[in-house]
């Protein structure tokens, strides 16, 4: 019968026949998934594996630092950090169509991730954190209309030509199943329990134009935001939570002075699976506490709305 233990030895096993004696790249994102991924990986062909952690620009606040030197705490796998910011901020500037940017994203870290197979002397190989619904939301819904919701960056935003063949053993998988491998393996908890984070970042999170400094002013949002929900003890009760830039500025009063900044919203969702979400109840007097402290504190944000949409009609992320 179907254990997490027997899945875990099966898949080592396919990841050996599939590999043989080659090399593998893995994207390290600090993700469940990727984490995942890696040290299954690295539990069946060891030193073959490279994970390359890129740093596009639109990754949380002080998060690069913190997954590189958890991963290289915890684990002794090849591991290169990629500082690829100007590349991506630079080939998204100007971008607003949604998909475009999911488009540019997913070839962006093609080429990153090809380039460092060349670096290690060729990588046939790219493994990736793959999911059940990833495959399934990039086709379409299931039993309904052909229809792309969004290319997840590692299905459907993958460019056509791509010398490396893909490993991905969590294709079959929904991510409480992810989470309870990570734990048959071993996985440091700040791993396992993390929330949900895209591959694209905040490229989903900044409708519109995305520029840095637009970016920069989303993180300082975000950290406070998640701050907050720790300080509540509401993180592990949450699926997913994370703030919006939005491309609208709005009248405001600051002291005596006008101000005309962009709308932040917050969002928080519970889910099983991502496939469905409904949007988190806080009570009023958190929301207003996150809303007084963003306005506060960061500069180029004068309001703050609340996400109380759900899954369906509304996706997770914005864009
Ligand atoms: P949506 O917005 O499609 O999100 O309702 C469902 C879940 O998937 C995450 N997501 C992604 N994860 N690459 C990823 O690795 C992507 O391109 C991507 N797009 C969405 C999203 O954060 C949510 O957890």
């Amino acid at each position: 019968d179907w254990t997490m233990a027997s899945f875990r030895e099966e898949k080592i096993k396919e990841i050996r026949e599939q590999v043989g004696d080659k090399k593998v790249i893995c994207g390290l994102s600090g993700g469940v998934d990727s984490s995942v991924v890696a040290v299954l990986i690295h539990e069946a062909i060891g030193d073959q594996l490279t994970c390359v952690y890129v740093d596009h620009g639109l990754m949380r606040a002080g998060e690069s630092d913190q997954v590189v030197s958890l991963f290289r705490e915890h684990y002794n796998i090849n591991l290169v950090h990629k500082d690829a910011s100007d590349l991506f901020l630079g080939e998204l500037a100007g971008v607003t169509d949604p998909e475009k940017k999911r488009k540019i994203i997913g070839k962006l870290f093609i080429d990153v991730f090809e380039e460092e197979a060349q670096a290690v002397g060729g990588a046939d190989f790219l493994a990736q954190g793959t999911l059940y619904p990833d495959v399934i939301e990039s086709v379409s819904f299931i039993g309904g209309p052909s229809v792309t919701i969004k290319s997840h960056h590692n299905v459907g935003g993958l460019p056509e030509r791509m010398n490396m063949q893909l490993v991905e053993p969590l294709r079959e998988l929904f991510k409480d199943e992810v989470r309870a491998l990570g734990r048959e393996l071993g996985l440091h908890e700040d791993f396992v329990g993390r929330h949900p984070f895209p591959g694209p970042g905040l490229a989903i999170r900044i409708p519109g134009e995305i520029t840095r400094e637009k970016a920069d002013i989303l993180r300082k949002a975000d950290a406070i935001y998640l701050e907050e929900i720790r300080k509540a003890g509401l993180y592990d009760d949450i699926w997913q939570a994370f703030a919006v830039l939005l491309p609208v500025k709005t009248v405001g009063v600051m002291g005596d002075s006008r101000t005309y900044d962009h709308v932040c919203a917050i969002r928080a969702v519970n889910s099983t699976d991502g496939m469905t979400a409904n949007y988190y109840p806080y009570p009023h007097d958190f929301l207003g506490r996150v809303a007084t402290r963003i306005i506060n504190e960061v500069r180029g944000i004068n309001r703050v709305v609340y996400d109380i949409t759900s899954k369906p009609p509304g996706t997770i992320e914005w864009e």
